[in-house]
């Protein structure tokens, strides 16, 4: 029970209890493979890939049912296109000038949406954050919808519209688990469907199932990112004031000629946005589905095993990590910080399915994080403590918002 009230708590005893690599035998079906042993998992999804598929699980199911078959629920050689096809579309995202005006113009937005908070009291940044993730994506990857005459609100109210019905779906499926002795699972992609008219409104604007796909990815996944960062920050004023001195000498907004350089010059903002990507990874499962038995040392893995990879598991290894309990910005600096060998972050996966959006999700929540940390100084209301993530949504879970405003500052 422990794993479905709290699942992340439910893997650490799992993994405490009978050590790294664990066989969960399940009647008459293949075992769930649960490891948080960082080399096989390197080995795996690096060595390995050509014999590992991903599941037919929850996160691929609700992908293909409702999204359509895009980058992540597709395999062999229709994967291979699509993928090919959404790199050219992520790696010419923001490299090129015209897709640098756009995320200007959504920093701009961002910095007006900041200024016009009321300050002294509580205020949650995250809803100008979804905002912020949600126009840049929109402005990347929409063009087609844009180009075939749908305003900006409407894209924006479908996208959040599919987001708010995939919540629903983990919602409804996490309740079902708590509220019965053991696991539902989805007979067939029924039940998911009843749940499609949340997407049909963004399909019918946005017809291609990619960039659907991206569109959903760089609207959630960093504003995740950015809202736990915010948070941490909230509880961290040394930080804050570190990115501030950092976002001064830079100007993302006003000067024209913002180049990736400049954001690649964020290092400690970069460092941050790491740090909360490591303690807070907003894609709580790697899944993957063995296709062909494996072999690696003694360890033998039966095909049509399922591999589950928690990457809060991997990220909390004391093994691995000095303190990794604590937000130590610094550990991803080049100053000796970190001491325990070659520690990886997995927040994006591994591996040729690994996500392709990582260089971008970086630059864009780099640069907002600057933004805001330019504008507003923020802390956390004394004695409430960060809650920590449950793991109970596959994806995207946001830190609950308590910032409190406490002053607006000179910028530094
Ligand atoms: C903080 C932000 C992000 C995080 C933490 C994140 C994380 C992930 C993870 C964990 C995976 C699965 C990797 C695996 O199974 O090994 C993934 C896949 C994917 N991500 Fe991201 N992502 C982020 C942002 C983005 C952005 C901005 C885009 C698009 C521009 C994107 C597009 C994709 C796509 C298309 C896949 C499927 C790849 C495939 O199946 O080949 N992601 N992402």
């Amino acid at each position: 029970m422990p794993i479905l009230v709290h699942p992340y708590r439910g893997y650490r005893r799992l993994h405490s209890r009978f050590g790294p690599t664990v066989a969960i035998e399940r009647l008459g079906r293949k075992p769930i493979i649960l490891t948080m042993d960082e080399d096989l998992v390197a080995t795996l999804f690096m060595s390995h890939s050509e014999n590992l598929v991903r599941p037919e699980s929850v996160v691929s199911g609700i992908f293909r049912a409702n999204l359509g078959e895009g980058i992540v629920s597709a395999e062999g050689t229709r994967w291979e296109e699509r993928r090919r096809r959404g790199g050219q579309r992520i790696h010419g995202a923001i490299l090129e000038e015209d897709q640098v005006e756009f995320l200007r113009e959504s920093l701009r937005e961002l910095r007006d949406d900041v200024r016009a908070l009321a300050v002294g009291g509580v205020v949650d940044l995250l809803p100008l954050i979804e905002r912020f993730t949600l126009s840049v994506s929109i402005r990347l990857f929409s063009g087609d919808a844009v180009a075939r005459g749908n305003g900006f609100e409407e894209i924006y109210a479908a996208v959040r519209t599919a987001s708010s019905g995939t919540q629903k779906i983990a919602d409804i499926r996490w309740q079902m688990c708590t509220a019965l002795p053991r696991p539902v699972r989805f007979r067939d992609n029924s039940r998911r469907r009843a749940l499609a008219p949340s997407f049909n409104r963004l399909a019918a604007l946005a017809p291609n199932p990619e960039v659907r796909e991206l569109l959903m990815a760089t609207y959630e996944n960093p504003s995740s990112a950015l809202s736990w960062s915010t948070e941490l920050l909230g509880e961290n004023p040394e930080a804050l004031m570190r990115i501030r001195a950092e976002a001064a000498n830079v100007d993302l907004i006003d000067t024209p000629g913002l180049n990736v350089s400049d954001l690649d010059g964020l290092r400690f903002t970069g460092a941050v946005i790491q740090e909360a990507l490591r303690l807070y990874p907003p894609i709580a499962y790697l899944g993957r589905r063995v296709s062909k038995d494996i072999d690696i040392g003694d360890l033998h893995i039966d095909s049509g095993s399922n591999l589950a990879v928690v990457p809060y598991c991997l990220h909390r290894n004391p093994d691995r990590w000095d303190a990794p309990d604590q937000f130590r910005p610094e550990r991803f600096l080049d100053d000796g910080h970190s001491s325990k060998g070659i520690p990886r972050l997995w927040s994006f996966g591994a591996g040729p399915r690994g996500c392709p959006g990582s260089r971008l999700a970086m630059q864009i929540s780099v640069a907002a994080l600057a933004v805001i940390a330019s504008e507003v100084w923020w802390t956390a209301p004394s004695g409430q403590q960060l809650a920590e993530p449950t793991g109970r949504y596959p994806w995207s879970e946001k830190a609950p918002g308590r910032q409190q405003l406490v002053a607006e500052p000179a910028v530094a």
